[in-house]
């Protein structure tokens, strides 16, 4: 039975109706972390394998991992005031560094130089600021033989030491922690080896309204696309680097532009998904400047046009994707531009008769002219309302639907 500690699940929907997992899909938006002892070399969560540095030698990054400026209140701030909905941290990554108080292992946070929880803390953050919550946990761990993504299933290796482990450690903070709202495997290669079945049932147990990407051979509530916003018809989330890294990398130049970000997060909207945004904070515990920087203009813009976003589906206007993109949430539409067409935008293929359009960041009411499915919407702003995406929001008679399709002018 799942453990409520008293007094943490403010959060938590009372409503006995309501189907627990529904956040997930009404959420569009949370941030990922990526963070551990591998910050400290600051050359990416992979930098165990990629430099083939040995286990004994690695594991003495854990005694300089003391991060004296962790306060995970401050991500979550972070992630409040950036809009997002939920927050996912690497409990423990392929290297194998736990976070939290394991039985397991001597290599984790409590029992190296941090000596602190470091997941409790994150996770009495999240429960106690109202933010949903939950562990990237990778399986594969490169401490074993057969950690190595060895693949397909190498007949000379015994791999159960590594699957009883990560059973026993899925079981740790799946009981010791309270509610926990998600659960994201990554690194389930070879695919046949975990006993998925079983583990999926422990999780389930464990926390019966979790919600997971799918454990090795198991469905799970959703798909995980990686650094990819095509879509998927099932629910789907994108994961997504502000750079090119997940993990700290001090010298790293490719942050993409705030509107880049936003656009991301509208293209993972208009196509029914969530983004899940990374953050890789330094060794001490901090989030690079200009990843904070690039959240607060994203919590501004959200303040604003969040609407157009929480609880979106896709919907059947299609504006010219160079011109911008849409969502839809109930019966409105919202138009997402980014190529701002001056006071008058033209549309076609509106399948509605529109009565209201609205520009979210001015306020402003277009004067709406109609032909068929052509529209336009005069009285706009000359310039862009917004210096990233200014949103308009359309209110149609009648529920959305395509014109009546005619394949001649
Ligand atoms: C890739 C990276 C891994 C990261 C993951 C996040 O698989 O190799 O380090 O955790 O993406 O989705």
């Amino acid at each position: 039975m799942t453990r409520h500690l008293p007094g943490k699940e403010k959060h938590v929907s009372t409503n006995r109706h309501e189907d627990p997992k529904a956040w997930f899909m009404q959420a569009r938006f949370g941030m990922f972390i990526h963070w551990g002892v591998y910050a400290i070399p600051g050359r990416g969560e992979w930098v165990m394998y990629r430099e083939h540095i040995p286990a004994e030698e690695y594991a003495k990054l854990a005694d300089q991992f003391n991060p004296k400026h962790y306060k995970p209140r401050d991500w979550v701030a972070l992630a409040q005031d950036a809009g997002m909905r939920y927050m996912v941290l690497t409990a423990r990554h392929h290297d194998g560094f736990c976070l939290w108080d394991t039985k397991t292992t001597d290599f984790s946070a409590p029992r190296t130089a941090a000596k602190r929880d470091l997941l409790a803390e994150y996770v009495d953050a999240c429960h106690s600021m109202g933010m949903r919550m939950g562990f990237y946990y990778s399986l594969a761990d490169w401490r074993f033989p057969g950690g190595l993504y060895c693949y397909p299933r190498d007949p000379a290796i015994d791999y159960e030491p590594m699957v009883a482990q990560a059973h026993s450690q899925i079981r740790e903070p799946l009981t010791n922690y309270g509610k926990v709202d998600m659960l994201w495997y990554d690194g389930g290669h070879p695919g046949d080896i975990w006993r998925g079945a079983e583990m999926d049932a422990m999780v389930r147990a464990l926390q019966p309204e979790i919600v997971t990407n799918g454990g090795p051979g198991t469905a799970g509530d959703f798909v995980t696309h990686e650094q990819n916003t095509d879509g998927d018809p099932r629910p789907w989330e994108a994961c997504v680097t502000m750079n090119d890294c997940w993990g700290y990398v001090p010298s790293e130049k490719g942050y993409k532009t705030v509107m880049q970000l936003i656009g991301t997060l509208v293209t993972c909207a208009s196509k029914g998904g969530n983004l899940l945004l990374n953050v890789g904070p330094d060794p001490e515990g901090r989030i690079p400047a200009a990843a904070v920087d690039r959240l607060r203009s994203i919590g501004k813009w959200m303040r604003v046009n969040g609407e157009a976003i929480y609880g979106s589906t896709r919907t059947v206007l299609r504006p010219p994707s160079e011109v911008g993109n849409a969502t839809q949430v109930g019966n409105r539409q919202f138009l997402h531009i980014h190529a701002w067409q001056g006071s008058t935008l033209a549309m076609a293929w509106v399948g509605n008769r529109v009565t209201r359009a609205r520009v979210l960041a001015t306020g402003t009411e277009a004067q709406i002219e109609q032909k068929g499915d052509r529209v336009w919407l005069h009285g706009l702003p000359q310039y862009a309302p917004d210096p990233d995406i200014s949103v308009i929001e359309l209110e149609v008679e009648g529920e959305p639907r395509y014109p009546e399709l005619r394949f001649h002018f």
